[in-house]
């Protein structure tokens, strides 16, 4: 039995919902690590189309399933992902990569591979883990799920203002449009797709401030931790 640190803190939902930001905010006041899962899956894609491989070719995405190091540096200021010992952090982050993701993380051996990773890493607790299925299939029995919410214009205009800032030239119906696309390529996948576990606190961000939303998750977080 494996002693547990902490708790296990699960959110979920679709893209440009601000996952990540409060995430990590709220690791940050808790102490506990920040596991950005998304992160893993658009390093698998990022792999697969450097070596060439179709998303769709399941037998070629086992293979490089079975020889691939994912490996996350836990840093709460400055998370890090390399692949294969090739820092990928910031190369992961375009829309190309996003629908990449989206396209690899249907397939079974990459969702299997992902999951047990997923699993070792929040075993001890002391976790905040975001993704699409974390509170669903990941960890069914975390202590705290949220799913996160906001409205598809709202979180196309977020994800324009986040790519914009890093000097990307982007096209804000487009955004939008890829972000409603990789929505239903999400939640219409037959392996854990993006779906609210029945126990996640329903959290819509379209008009709340960053700071709010952790605040809330925060105080659902300590009343749940004193049981
Ligand atoms: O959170 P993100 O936008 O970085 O995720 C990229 C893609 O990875 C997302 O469109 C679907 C996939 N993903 C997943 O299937 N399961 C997760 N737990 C996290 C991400």
């Amino acid at each position: 039995m494996v002693k547990k640190k902490g708790l296990v803190i699960a959110i979920d939902g679709p893209s440009g919902a601000g996952k990540s930001t409060v995430a990590r905010r709220l690791a940050k006041r808790l102490g506990y690590t920040y596991i950005d899962t998304g992160a893993m899956y658009r390093a698998i894609g990022w792999k697969a189309k450097q070596e060439g491989i179709d998303p769709a070719n399941e037998t070629a995405l086992a293979g490089l399933c079975g020889r691939i190091q994912v490996l996350l540096t836990n840093d709460a200021d400055d998370p890090r992902i390399a692949v294969d010992g090739i820092d990928v952090s910031e190369a992961i982050r375009t829309p190309e990569m996003g629908m990449t993701a989206s396209a690899v993380s249907k397939s079974p051996a990459v969702r299997a591979r992902l999951l047990s990773l997923q699993r070792d890493l929040g075993a001890r607790g002391g976790v905040v883990m975001d993704g699409r299925d974390i509170g669903t299939v990941v960890f069914p029995d975390a202590d705290v799920k949220f799913y996160l919410d906001a409205s598809p214009e709202e979180r196309g205009r977020r994800r324009y203002r986040e790519l914009s800032a890093k000097g990307m030239a982007v096209d804000l119906d487009r955004i939008t449009r890829e972000l409603r696309e990789r929505d239903l390529q999400d939640s219409g996948r037959a392996i854990a797709p993006l779906k609210r576990a029945e126990d996640a606190l329903l959290i819509d961000s379209s008009d709340r401030e960053i700071d709010e939303v952790v605040e809330a998750m925060l105080a659902n977080v300590m009343q749940k931790g004193n049981k």
